[in-house]
């Protein structure tokens, strides 16, 4: 297939286009900088530049590329200034979720393009009642705190657009598996605690496993959500310190809910006691999806253990394994 990647060359798109690439696919792979436009053509794909925020340069690119299929994995994280307000944060990425998803899809139907899949997202957004691992089929949660409540419309907006279109929303976890990951710093820092009982549940996949999915959901997945999560959703308490001995740092400090509420807000007091984590059941049942990384606890240590820590001390994890290759 003729592959347009919108957002080629971000976190999960530049692992996206090598495994399309591999798997026979032409990709046409959007960017808004030369340099980026450099990277995506030495990954294999041809670049094009994008911004998906201006609908007529959507509809041309897609016009001009005249493509089989097309990817959203358009978000705006890079160097964004995370605050207590989570709809700040998100922002830009929630026009693109919005704005860029209506604009994408207005080219697909326009140029007859019929597969279109979509980054979403998992963690966090699941009602918080009943057990801690929810399917898609269950409910998203109807009160998300005030400061993330534009951020969760504008994920439901594009869950909902998508399929209503014929096409996948695939419900990502956290991903991690890159040495600037996003909870790199703060768990090596020791700014990200284990709020009051740790009890929140957090879905992780794997970047490389998120990809793959991406391609199988492409290739033949029915129109739908999927969550693209690995098999061990877990709570706070047990997966923190796992990443921060994975990182060398520290274990995380701990601090009660009533002090995390006044410092970092309700949404971080959420996440940490409250939160719901996803199933891949449907994932691996309809995609045949199989994990090279079924749970964060082999993966932290695979995408860590060769990061050593600034500080110099040595991951303990790291040592382990290295200590364990070599018997
Ligand atoms: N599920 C998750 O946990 C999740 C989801 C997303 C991101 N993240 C994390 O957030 C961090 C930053 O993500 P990232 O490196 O992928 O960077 P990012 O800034 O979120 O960019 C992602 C992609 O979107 C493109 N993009 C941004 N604004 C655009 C616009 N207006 N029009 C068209 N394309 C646009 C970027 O391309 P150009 O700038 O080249 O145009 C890039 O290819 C990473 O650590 C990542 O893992 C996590």
């Amino acid at each position: 297939m003729r592959v347009f990647v919108a957002g080629a060359s971000g976190a999960i798109g530049t692992r996206l286009v090598p495994q399309l690439i591999d798997r026979g696919h032409e990709v046409i792979g959007t960017s808004r900088s030369p340099a980026n436009a450099g990277r995506l053509r030495a990954l294999g794909a041809e670049p094009i530049p994008l911004d998906l925020l201006d609908p007529r340069a959507v509809r041309e690119a897609v016009l001009e590329s005249e493509p089989d299929a097309i990817v959203h994995q358009a978000t705006a994280l890079a160097n964004v200034r995370f605050s207590r307000n989570m709809d700040r944060t998100f922002a830009q990425t929630n026009r693109l979720r919005t704005e860029g998803t209506d604009a994408l899809l207005a080219a697909a139907r326009e140029t007859g393009v019929r597969r279109f899949v979509a980054q979403s997202f998992a963690s966090y957004r699941y009602a918080r009642e009943g057990g801690p691992v929810k399917t898609e089929d269950d409910p998203l949660d109807p009160t998300p705190p005030p400061v993330a409540r534009e951020s969760n419309a504008a994920m439901r907006y594009l869950d909902e657009a998508v399929t209503a279109a014929g096409g996948i929303a695939l419900r990502y976890g956290g991903f991690y598996g890159a040495a600037n990951d996003g909870l790199v710093e703060p768990v090596r820092k020791r700014q990200f605690p284990i709020v009051g009982d740790g009890e929140g549940v957090s879905s992780f996949i794997h970047l490389d496993d998120a990809a793959a999915a991406t391609v199988l959901a492409l290739e033949h997945g029915e129109s739908g959500i999927y969550n693209i999560v690995d098999d061990e959703p877990a709570p706070v308490r047990e997966w923190l310190p796992v990443l921060a001995e994975a990182l060398g740092a520290k274990p995380p400090r701990r601090v009660p809910r009533w002090l995390a509420r006044l410092f970092a807000g309700e949404a971080v007091v959420m996440m940490g006691t409250e939160a719901r984590g996803a199933s891949n059941a449907k994932a691996k049942r309809e995609l045949g999806w199989e994990l090279r990384y079924p749970s964060w606890r082999q993966g932290f240590v695979a995408a860590y253990s060769s990061n050593p820590p600034t500080d110099g001390r040595r991951s303990h994890a790291a040592a382990r394994t290295t200590s364990h290759s070599q018997t």
